[in-house]
């Protein structure tokens, strides 16, 4: 399947509802992604998930960010074409006092070609 390796200024954002329900994606995570932004508001976060990735990874993920803290980790995700991109996101919990909303916020940018063999490698052994 094809890589899109990731340039040094990609910077790819979404946004969650408390269940993981996007809700925002800027132009780079859709043009990367290979969705218009109607097409992901609305749909779980799950729909760009690549098979490769760990369910502990996930689980890493959702458990961090629920306690409030901020959550680092390299992500390898499947494009609408069936193709594939690493990168490295730091989802931050959001919580806006003035409606009681909680929401998530995910920033991602181009990991090294090191980096990517390394959690390649550190993927394979979780399961
Ligand atoms: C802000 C935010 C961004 C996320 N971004 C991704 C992502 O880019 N790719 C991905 O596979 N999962 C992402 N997730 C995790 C998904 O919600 C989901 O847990 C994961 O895709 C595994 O799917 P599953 O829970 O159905 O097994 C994100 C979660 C949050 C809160």
């Amino acid at each position: 399947m094809k890589e899109y390796r990731l340039k040094s200024d990609d910077f790819l954002v979404s946004q969650t509802d408390e269940k993981g329900k996007i809700i925002f994606a800027n132009d780079d995570f859709c043009k990367i992604a290979g969705y218009t932004l109607e097409e992901l508001v609305g749909k779980p976060h799950n729909v760009v998930r690549h098979p490769d990735m760990p369910r502990a990874a996930f689980k890493d993920l959702w458990s961090t960010v629920q306690r409030g803290e901020v959550w680092s980790g390299y992500v390898k995700n499947k494009t609408k074409d069936g193709g594939y991109y690493w990168v490295f996101a730091t989802v931050y919990p959001m919580h806006d006092r003035a409606t009681n909303t909680k929401t998530y916020l995910s920033c991602r940018r181009r990991p090294s070609d090191q980096e990517i063999r390394d959690a390649e490698a550190l993927y394979k052994t979780l399961s």
